[in-house]
């Protein structure tokens, strides 16, 4: 038996304040003010607690409600950070009963899917997640930015242009898989990430329209110079993302890199002439799927693609997943119902989650033991799932 066998799982209370800003601070090595601060920024209502028979909270976690793009459409999607255990109440199976009830709670809730950045993979992987996109750090050397020309229709954003730039974001973000249709906490994030205040400057086409934007901080190096960090970056055009590189280049005379994440396929890499940069691996993000019919329809797909495939699907916590499902895709809308005859492919909700996504194939996740079934089952999912690398760059 469990320490936490009799535990409850429960929003949290002003009460709990203190004793899970302690939690937090332990866990992510933080002040107890500054952990105080966060969970209250996020609000109560979306931090959660294990409670014990006794009273006490060893364990919190925290959900920040959002959305994410698969296919071009925006998935709901509840992230979960801030992952906490007691030091002294850790290896008695806290965090594990708290992502199954979290899941739980999410699948009742009719929440489609679940994202995290984890600190440790097989916690999550016990509940049902798994790996589902990369995110790199790209260090770009100012000097080596060779674009002609000059940013012509720059000036910095202000509270009122707001809405230009959520606009400017959603039309840019949904072509690339994995990206986060933000809610209110990401969005803080973009402005002021870990205390630290970045500033927007957008980029205009000669009509005056927002067709790209970035958020900056200059963070000092030990030499006086210093380096130019994003904490978002979307453009619209070539012109815009050429305005945005050019825009950098005159950082020249201080500074020495631009510095922000993502992907190795990032679309301003593909701008510049000379691919004098350097990425380096950051972070791996993991999905769980928690509603499988709204996970499945909800998504977009390629429209060119008609498909079915039988799923035989295992999942250990929601068990109504459990069972056999035709999936498929028409005329890009994804199609489910329970039972099926066709080719199997069988995989738990873990396998899923990574070929939902797109990180993998079909048949690269049979190779990894996530799935197994025969070809025409795997190039019918693989049709079907069919995307490009997801990644993003944020980081919650
Ligand atoms: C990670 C953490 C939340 C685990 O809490 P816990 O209550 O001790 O975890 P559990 O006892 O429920 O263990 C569940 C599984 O998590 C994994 N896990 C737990 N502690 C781990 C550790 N120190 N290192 C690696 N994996 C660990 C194991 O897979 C474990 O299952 P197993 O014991 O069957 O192998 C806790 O150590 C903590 O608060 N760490 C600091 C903050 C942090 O890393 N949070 C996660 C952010 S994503």
């Amino acid at each position: 038996m469990h320490a936490s066998d009799h535990a409850t799982f429960e929003i949290m209370r002003d009460a709990d304040i203190a004793t899970i800003a302690r939690v937090m601070a332990h866990a992510f090595a933080g002040t107890r003010e500054s952990s105080a601060q966060w969970l209250t920024a996020a609000g109560l209502e979306h931090m959660r607690v294990l409670r014990t028979p006794d009273g006490s909270t060893p364990a919190c976690l925290m959900r920040i409600p959002m959305a994410q793009f698969y296919g071009g459409r925006s998935v709901p999607m509840v992230g979960i950070a801030g992952v906490g255990v007691a030091p002294e109440a850790r290896g008695r199976g806290h965090a594990a009963a708290m992502m199954r009830a979290c899941v739980q709670n999410l699948h009742d809730e009719g929440v489609a899917l679940s994202g995290l950045y984890c600190s440790t993979q097989a916690l999550y992987r016990r509940v049902g997640y798994e790996q589902a996109g990369l995110r790199y750090q790209i260090r770009l050397p100012i000097s080596r930015i060779s674009v002609p020309g000059k940013a012509r229709n720059v000036r910095p954003l202000e509270k009122a242009d707001e809405p230009l730039v959520r606009a400017c974001y959603a039309a840019y973000a949904p072509r690339f898989d994995g990206a986060l249709d933000r809610g209110a906490y990401c969005w803080g994030r973009v402005a002021c990430f870990r205390e630290v205040e970045h500033y927007p400057f957008g980029f205009f086409n000669v009509a005056g329209d927002l067709e790209g934007y970035v958020y900056l901080s200059q963070q000092r190096l030990p030499t006086g110079r210093h380096e130019v960090w994003l904490t978002d970056l979307a453009f619209l055009t070539p012109d815009a993302g050429r305005q945005i590189l050019a825009f950098f280049a005159d950082f020249e005379p201080t500074a020495d890199t631009i510095v922000f994440h993502g992907s190795p396929a990032h679309p301003l890499l593909a701008l510049l002439p000379q691919q004098r940069y350097s990425v380096e691996f950051k972070d791996v993000w993991m999905i769980r799927v928690t509603h499988l019919e709204r996970a499945l329809t909800s998504r977009g797909y390629n429209p060119g693609v008609s498909a079915a495939v039988t799923l035989d699907l295992h999942d250990d916590i929601i068990a109504s997943h459990t069972g056999r499902w035709t999936i498929g895709v028409e005329d890009g809308r994804g199609t489910v119902a329970r039972g099926g005859e066709g080719p199997v492919l069988s995989c738990t909700i873990r396998g899923l989650a990574a070929m939902y996504s797109g990180l993998f194939t079909p048949t690269q996740a049979r190779m990894l033991g996530w799935c197994s079934g025969g070809d025409e089952a795997m190039h019918a999912a693989g049709a079907i799932f069919h995307g490009s690398m997801p990644w993003m760059i944020d980081q919650f």
